[in-house]
């Protein structure tokens, strides 16, 4: 089905829209025949739809346009995707999912209101793909996610080693690192461990802004970037200014605390194969229980991820 040509557009292309969300479009004519495709462009180029509507051409006309993300509806650094799709006269559009965001949205809605016949799916695949974007435009806060390293008896360190999981785990850490837009932890960490929170030994097209939330002063020669004020207008302020994802790497006061408020999007937890037999407990208290559902396992070296996504996307 052509809706999941265009999903396969964006998963070999993740982020190429960023900072806008990434969208893959596909006109496909009435005898099935794939007229154009589209994945979005870079920051001011072409959204994926107009990719997609420019290589069709006038065939266009009658034809089907199938996309990721419900078509934008407002003048960004580009005009509204809507408009260009009733200029090519396609009879029909199928879009993956809403567009969650206050200025985009409503696509659908002036689609059909000019006689396009609009179908709006509600495709997780379609809503993963931008999760990041999603959280960040819907809700004016970063796309939280907690990791944390145990050990099996659930301790925050372990004594006398300076890591808890192992080369494997840390390298997927890197890799997360270099996948969003700030790393963070509080300042107990700062001072228990002193972190870089740089991406190291791993491709990085954009170095993560480097955060350590607390009252402060950052000890002599970190380059933290301190966010004394308080954590929710910190999260509102760093959303403001373009931070879309953030990994809050611990340690188990701020940990405890994020979770509390319902900050926190995605939880990963390694699971290290050791017994620390002491050392810091792996949370802080929280108000009260959380059920977190059935989780994803991986084994990563020999220890054992586990990831949970703790809001149904929005
Ligand atoms: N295994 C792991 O994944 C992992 C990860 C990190 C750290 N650790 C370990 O954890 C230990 C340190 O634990 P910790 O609990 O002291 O560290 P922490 O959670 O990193 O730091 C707690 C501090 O963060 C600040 N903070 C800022 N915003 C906060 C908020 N919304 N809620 C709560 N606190 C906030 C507060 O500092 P102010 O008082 O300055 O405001 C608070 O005292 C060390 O042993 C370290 O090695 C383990």
């Amino acid at each position: 089905m052509s809706i999941e040509r265009a999903l396969e557009l964006v998963d070999r292309s993740p982020g190429n829209g960023y900072p806008n969300p990434t969208v893959g479009a596909v006109v496909v004519a009435a005898d099935g025949t794939t007229l154009g495709e589209g994945v979005t462009e870079p920051a001011g180029g072409r959204h994926a739809e107009v990719v997609a509507l420019d290589e069709a051409g006038a065939g266009a006309g009658g034809a089907t346009l199938f996309v990721t993300m419900e078509p934008c509806a407002h003048h960004g650094r580009t005009p509204p995707c809507v408009d260009r799709i009733l200029e090519s006269h396609v009879a029909r559009v199928v879009a993956g999912c809403r567009d969650p965001s206050p200025s985009g949205g409503g696509g659908a809605v002036r689609l059909r209101q000019a006689g396009v016949e609009t179908e709006l799916l509600d495709l997780r695949e379609a809503r993963r793909q931008n999760e990041a974007w999603r959280t960040w435009a819907a809700l004016g806060r970063p796309y939280v996610i907690l990791k944390l390293a145990l050990s099996v008896d659930g301790r925050a360190a372990v004594p006398r080693r300076r890591w808890v999981s192992g080369v494997a785990a840390r390298r997927r850490v890197h890799e997360l690192r270099a996948s969003v837009d700030a790393v963070g932890v509080g300042m107990g960490t700062v001072h228990a461990d002193a972190p870089r929170l740089d991406a190291r030994d791993v491709p990085v097209v954009r170095p993560p802004r480097r955060l350590a939330f607390g009252r402060g002063p950052l000890p002599d020669g970190s380059e933290l970037e301190l966010r004394s004020g308080r954590t929710e207008e910190e999260l509102g302020a760093l959303a403001a200014e373009g931070v879309q994802s953030l990994l809050l790497e611990g340690g188990p006061t701020i940990a405890a605390s994020f979770l509390a408020h319902g900050w926190v999007d995605r939880l990963l937890v390694f699971v290290a194969p050791v017994l620390a037999g002491g050392g810091p407990a792996g949370l802080g208290e929280l108000p009260e229980p959380l059920d977190l559902g059935e989780p994803t396992v991986e084994l990563v070296g020999a220890d054992v991820l586990l990831d949970w996504r703790l809001r149904d996307e929005v």
